[in-house]
């Protein structure tokens, strides 16, 4: 459905930069050089691509916190840092508040925002790194919730008919960390804005056993969803390496899923398996622990390695190249494939 936005094309609003190091804009610290680059600080600009035939011949690359991407050295495309900013509540029904984001918004800053405002339900999903408008390309999730649960709808771009469209959860096709935006509308829309539908009467959501443990640790009996943002801040900051401080994309491969057949036959193998029972009856394995087995917790290969605290996340030990961690990706899901049979499916893009 087409929305309200004015969608006059201005020709002046395109003013590209060019051989931009995109070292700071990518989570990973790949040292990628991008042939053309814009900052994206209001739609016009991108009806004004989308008319420039010398511009729609470049592949496109819709940048957000850069937190799921691994880049190659040199970029010749059209880099589109999505900048567009702003939040507020829409609306509220009995049951819902409805609250809006631009996708140039910080992911987290946003979780942190809601939770002062005293709307709760994204509160499982503190301290992801990235944008807005990259959560539901990969359907962030963590601690039991993903963005689909609290999602209503989003507004995207569409660069085919240069239409502003509204998509709903339905269109979205999310999955375990996919989406349409992973897939057949990839190079298609640009998300210019997401819109959560968060839940008045909120019940928190425990089902780990790691958060469960932290609050009981804290001695926190009756937790409110600042209670588990707390929690879940505290488990990823122990977990998962900051990429401020050490490069990397999160977890580097998807959990895979595998019949309760196979499950069985790996179970008699490696009595430690770590599985998931999934609603359809098969099982989830931590790919962690798998990795772990397969001798590649603390590893490098050449400046890329496998965290020593967390063997699903590849980290840059300094200077890492798009090239070096493709190399050490494809190594390690040899290694699993030949020790259990498992393929492991990379979660980053790679552009
Ligand atoms: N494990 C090991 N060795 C390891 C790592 C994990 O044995 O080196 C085993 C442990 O038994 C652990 C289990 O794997 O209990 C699961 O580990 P963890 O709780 O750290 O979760 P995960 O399955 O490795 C997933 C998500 C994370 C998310 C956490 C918590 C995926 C691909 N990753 O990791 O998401 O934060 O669960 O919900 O589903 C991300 O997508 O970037 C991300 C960090």
């Amino acid at each position: 459905m087409p929305s309200s936005y004015n969608l006059q094309p201005m020709k002046n609003l395109i003013s590209l930069f060019h051989d931009v190091s995109l070292q700071k804009l990518n989570t990973f610290g790949i040292a990628a050089q991008a042939t053309h680059f814009l900052p994206v600080v209001e739609l016009a600009q991108l009806t004004a691509i989308r008319n420039d035939l010398s511009l729609t011949k470049l592949p496109r690359l819709i940048l957000g916190g850069g937190s799921n991407l691994v880049l190659s050295d040199q970029i010749d495309a059209l880099v589109l840092q999505m900048c567009l900013q702003g939040k507020k509540m829409l609306s509220e029904d009995t049951e819902f508040y409805y609250v809006q984001a631009a996708a140039g918004e910080n992911w987290h800053d946003f979780v942190m925002w809601t939770l002062h405002q005293g709307w709760s339900g994204l509160e499982n999903l503190s301290l992801i790194p990235g944008t807005i408008g990259a959560a539901p390309v990969q359907n962030i999730g963590a601690y039991g919730v993903e963005i689909q649960d609290v999602f209503h709808q989003l507004e995207a771009f569409d660069f085919e008919t240069g239409e502003v469209v509204v998509m709903d959860k339905a269109a979205c096709s999310f999955a375990y960390r996919d989406s349409v935006f992973k897939q057949h509308l990839r190079d298609r829309m640009v998300i210019l804005n997401v819109t959560f539908a968060l839940p008045k009467l909120w019940q928190a959501k425990l089902a780990y056993a790691d958060v469960a443990k932290w609050l009981e640790q804290a001695k926190i009996l009756q937790p409110d969803a600042k209670d588990v943002s707390d929690a879940i801040i505290a488990i990823r900051q122990a977990k998962l390496p900051d990429p401020r401080v050490i490069g990397n994309v999160g977890s580097f491969f998807k959990n895979p899923v595998v019949s309760a057949l196979q499950r069985y036959s790996l179970l008699e193998r490696y009595p430690g398996l770590v599985s998931y029972l999934q609603t359809d009856g098969k099982f989830k394995l931590a790919a962690g622990w798998l990795i772990e087995q397969a001798g590649w917790k603390g590893r490098n290969l050449g400046a890329a390695g496998v965290y020593e605290k967390q063997a699903l996340v590849l980290v840059n030990r300094g200077n890492a190249t798009g090239a070096e961690v493709r190399a050490l990706a494809q190594q390690i899901r040899a290694d699993v494939l030949s020790k259990f049979g498992v393929e492991l499916d990379i979660e980053p893009n790679f552009f």
